[in-house]
């Protein structure tokens, strides 16, 4: 039995929201829905645990289409571009994916299309005429997500709502009752893009969500230990009344629904997208040779199942797929669905149109991965927004990572260097201070074990620091300059156990700061950490022999910083 026994599984399968492969990333889908999963997945190994960790490109339905419209080349050019980038992105950030799928492919048209056609023989899927918006100038019906007008309902009415949701109030959108819609289409291709716009009708295919409302709550219900957040929203939308969502589009790219008399109709991409975890699940263990290990994760519930997500993905996550995965009858429910709220920039909305965001592949250009990696954890929006502000970046950067973790690491290996060959001292700790700060070792990593387990990444991510601080003060208060020259046992003690921290501090640190934490371990020559080490006993013998000693966290001068201030 070790420390997190109770809380964690023994195997888990983590996904992360699938982006669009329509554009680039930025810092605000990093903090999103992609460094608390990494996180997460490299603390699960730490400790023992097996996880693997899917993600991959959303490559079918309306933002790709429209993607392709506006620059004028096809979808397909898109998707490989963005795929490819994004993949990269992700890569050079330390977010190491098991495998990285695509969606636009034949394998995962295949499982959408048995997944609809379940649902659709048992009944849970219902075709209906319907009225949708269509642009006359266009010729076309538009998406969801191409209209834009005022939020209709009464206590919100702000401007800029999307024909599926309105950001400002969270709700979901019937975009035929936009007030003042406009078509983003045209307004892209630069025409007059309101006054055009006309509700036709057309036939579409329907999930009918409310058979499963009751489910739904009780699914909810099962887990207290949610984030406030997605537990808030999710509720919100159970009291509201769950009503039939349509899963089918006219559109020419994504997935051709399985029907008679569907010709020219797609799947909804939403319908689609989440399935895409199951499809990557299914491709990963194929290619490991192990071809019905899927099913442990997708059918056992015994397995850990948590979904990683921005908050504009919770309806989705949180109540429509487990509701499509309850309808299908072959699949269990996820025990988690973790969500944060929104990162904005310098105060304002970040936001792709407008290229007002901090694009990872830029930001790498100037500034390294572990340091934004550690600034997005500390000001990570777990319960609400908040806000990257490249001035705090760089204090922080200064004052915690250099002042606080880097210097910590630095005095006592060059003091290691110095005045004891590189070696690790040999000395008996005697001292109440010095056995205290041994204690604080074994409390720490408990703590910053526990706060991981429970996806608290800020918590544990201050834990961490709070641990580092007073490594510091143990050194300052221990004065080894000092005993060097009147006690060398005091000194050696000293140093002794501020190894034992370093040491501690390379395994604690993976998971935040996963290139520095092997450089660190370079650093004292000791093997790169492998699954099970959180718990694995100090591996520092006295006498053994340290690497060569670098700057490991380099302060920002405000010359760097400059231009990317306002
Ligand atoms: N592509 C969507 C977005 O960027 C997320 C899809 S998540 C999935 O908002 F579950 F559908 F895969
Ligand atoms: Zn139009």
């Amino acid at each position: 039995m070790d420390a997190f026994s109770k809380i964690l599984k023994e195997r888990y399968l983590v996904t992360a929201a699938l982006p669009y492969a329509n554009g680039r990333l930025h810092v605000g889908h990093i903090a999103g829905a992609y460094l608390p999963p990494d996180q997460f997945v490299r603390f699960l190994r730490l400790a023992g645990r097996e996880a693997h960790f899917i993600c991959g490109s959303d490559e079918n339905g309306a933002p790709i289409t429209f993607s392709a419209m506006k620059e004028g080349v096809g979808p397909q050019d898109i998707i490989d571009r963005y795929h490819a980038i994004n993949e990269k992105a992700f890569a050079d950030l330390g977010i190491a994916f098991s495998i990285y799928g695509r969606t636009h492919c034949p394998r995962h048209e295949e499982i959408s299309r048995e997944f609809f056609v379940r649902l659709h023989e048992q009944g849970h899927i219902q075709k209906k005429t319907s009225s949708q918006v269509f642009c006359t100038e266009c010729g076309m019906f538009l998406p969801d997500r191409y209209i834009e007008g005022t939020c209709y309902y009464e206590d919100c009415g702000r401007t800029g709502a999307r024909g599926d949701q309105c950001e400002a109030c969270g709700r979901t959108i019937d975009a035929t009752k936009l007030i003042d819609p406009e078509c983003m289409i045209c307004r892209m291709q630069k025409r007059a893009s309101r006054g055009h716009i006309e509700v036709r009708e057309t036939e579409h295919w329907y999930f009918r969500l409310e058979t499963f409302q009751d489910d739904l709550r009780k699914f909810v219900d099962a887990h207290p230990e949610w984030r406030e957040t997605v537990k808030r929203f999710s509720y919100g939308l159970l009291d509201q009344g769950l009503r039939e969502r349509a899963i089918t589009r006219d559109l020419p790219w994504g997935v051709p629904v399985p029907l008679d008399g569907a010709e020219g109709k797609v799947l909804y991409v939403w319908f689609d997208a989440p399935i895409g975890y199951i499809t990557f699940t299914r491709q990963y263990f194929e290619s490991l040779g192990e071809p019905e290990k899927w099913k442990e994760f997708w059918q056992n519930s015994g397995t850990g199942l948590v979904h990683f997500i921005g908050k504009d993905n919770t309806v989705f996550h949180a109540v429509i797929f487990p509701g499509m995965l309850m309808a299908h009858g072959d699949y269990r429910l996820p025990d988690a669905v973790v969500s944060n709220e929104f990162l904005n920039l310098e105060g304002d909305k970040i936001s792709t149109s407008r290229d007002y965001a901090v694009w990872v592949d830029e930001y790498l250009k100037y500034f390294s991965p572990d340091v934004l990696r550690y600034y997005l954890t500390a000001i990570a929006p777990e319960a609400s927004d908040s806000d990257f502000v490249w001035k705090d970046f760089q204090v922080r950067n200064n004052g915690e990572l250099a002042d606080n973790l880097g210097n910590f690491i630095q005095r006592t290996l060059g003091f290691v260097a110095k005045y004891f060959d590189s070696r690790v001292p040999e000395a008996e700790v005697t001292t109440d201070t010095g056995k205290a700060m041994l204690e604080e070792i074994k409390t720490a990593r408990r703590e910053i074990g526990e706060l991981l387990a429970g996806c608290r990444f800020k918590a544990a991510l201050e834990r961490l620091m709070r641990f580092s601080r007073s490594g510091n003060q143990f050194f300052a208060e221990e004065t080894p300059w000092q005993s060097r020259k009147t006690d060398m046992n005091a000194c050696a003690a000293t140093l002794l156990v501020g190894m034992r921290i370093v040491e501690a501090l390379s395994v604690f640190m993976y998971p935040f700061l996963p290139f520095s934490a092997a450089k660190l371990r370079e650093m004292l020559n000791l093997p790169a950490l492998i699954d099970g080490d959180w718990h694995t006993a100090a591996k520092l013998a006295p006498g053994h022999e340290l690497g060569k000693a670098e700057v490991l966290f380099p302060k920002i001068e405000d010359e760097a910083i400059a231009p990317h201030l306002a």
